[in-house]
């Protein structure tokens, strides 16, 4: 889904002077930018932001502004979160897909 060849839905037009940061979409090492948000990382590099749970359809978040829930991305490791309120940070490792421990069974 967010393979190495794989054009950004997003394109950054501004605050192109910020230090860069190496983060990690299913694999493959990317570069964002200090201050962005997991949203904006993921989309200037991939078209969408992650699989939905309803159908086929891919997703791109919606609100942009915490409200809608739209944006839930998985981490390698750690709990997913919304990624349009969570800024990325140097050597996150982020999935577009849910991994195959999600959900955990509730005990
Ligand atoms: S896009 Fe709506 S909560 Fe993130």
């Amino acid at each position: 889904m967010s393979g190495i060849n794989e054009q950004g839905r997003l394109v950054r037009l501004a605050e192109a002077d910020r230090d860069p940061l190496i983060f990690f979409l299913d694999g493959f090492e990317r570069q964002a930018m200090q201050g962005d948000t997991v949203l904006t990382a993921v989309l200037l590099v991939a078209g969408s932001l992650r699989g939905s749970e309803f159908g086929a359809e891919r997703r791109a978040g919606f609100c942009l502004m915490g409200a809608c829930q739209d944006c839930w991305v998985w981490q390698e490791e750690g709990p997913r979160f919304r990624a349009c309120s969570t800024l990325v940070k140097v050597g996150m490792r982020l999935l577009s897909e849910p991994p195959k421990s999600w959900p955990r069974e509730q005990s």
